[in-house]
């Protein structure tokens, strides 16, 4: 966190805080250039799909299945953190742990996981209130420029790294690498 700079760091605070970020715009591209998905307990929830597919030139998508053995879930515990490739993945900017339950009922109140809900929930089954009683779908999600211009990330690699936690317990763990090209648009 250390690498953007104390005013990019008041910055990034303000706008999370205002939510304006349809002032600040950002020219970027964004792909996705690797994921993994690791199930933490099989028992509880295992991933019947975790894959990358090129559906047309210059377009990367994303499909996950995760297959849930112990429904409904009612609490849930999301841990997100981004890190930024230097030599390896460091630690960048954000790392926290939310009620996702509490957040799927108010998500404004939580405007970073809602940046990366609002990007998901379009090609999921993701989006309602707990309790879920079902398995998780995501198809065809691709990583749109539009995430981008809320957060004035510099360019390079990235990854986003999801980790659920149901009853406290940490039940799985999903890494997304996506490289951000400021010059190329
Ligand atoms: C999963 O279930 C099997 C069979 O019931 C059991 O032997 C194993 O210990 C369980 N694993 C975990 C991580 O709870
Ligand atoms: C996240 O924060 C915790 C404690 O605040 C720390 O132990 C952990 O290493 C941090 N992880 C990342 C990816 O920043
Ligand atoms: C997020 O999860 C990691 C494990 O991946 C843990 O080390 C860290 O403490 C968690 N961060 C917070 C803020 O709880
Ligand atoms: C998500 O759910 C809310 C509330 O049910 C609904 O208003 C919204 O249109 C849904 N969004 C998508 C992308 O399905
Ligand atoms: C979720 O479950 C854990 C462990 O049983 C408990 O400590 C925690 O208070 C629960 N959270 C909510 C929001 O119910």
């Amino acid at each position: 966190m250390c690498k953007i700079g104390r005013f990019s760091w008041i910055f990034v605070i303000y706008i999370l805080h205002t939510g304006r970020w349809q002032n600040f715009f950002v020219d970027s591209a964004t792909k996705i250039t690797n994921i993994y998905c690791t199930s933490l307990d099989k028992n509880y929830s295992d991933f019947q799909r975790c894959r990358l597919l090129v559906p047309r030139r210059n377009e990367i998508s994303m499909d996950i299945h995760v297959r849930a053995y112990q429904l409904p879930v009612n609490n849930i515990s999301i841990n997100l953190s981004l890190w930024h490739k230097t030599n390896s993945f460091q630690p960048f900017l954000y790392n926290q742990t939310y009620d996702y339950c509490k957040f799927m009922r108010n998500p404004t109140r939580m405007p970073f996981v809602k940046i990366f809900f609002d990007a998901i929930k379009k090609t999921s089954n993701i989006n309602h209130t707990c309790p879920y009683n079902h398995d998780l779908i995501v198809k065809g999600f691709v990583m749109n420029d539009g995430m981008f211009r809320l957060l004035p990330l510099p360019g390079g690699t990235y990854m986003f790294k999801l980790r659920v936690a149901t009853l406290n317990a940490w039940r799985a763990e999903v890494g997304v690498q996506f490289l951000l090209d400021l010059k190329s648009k």
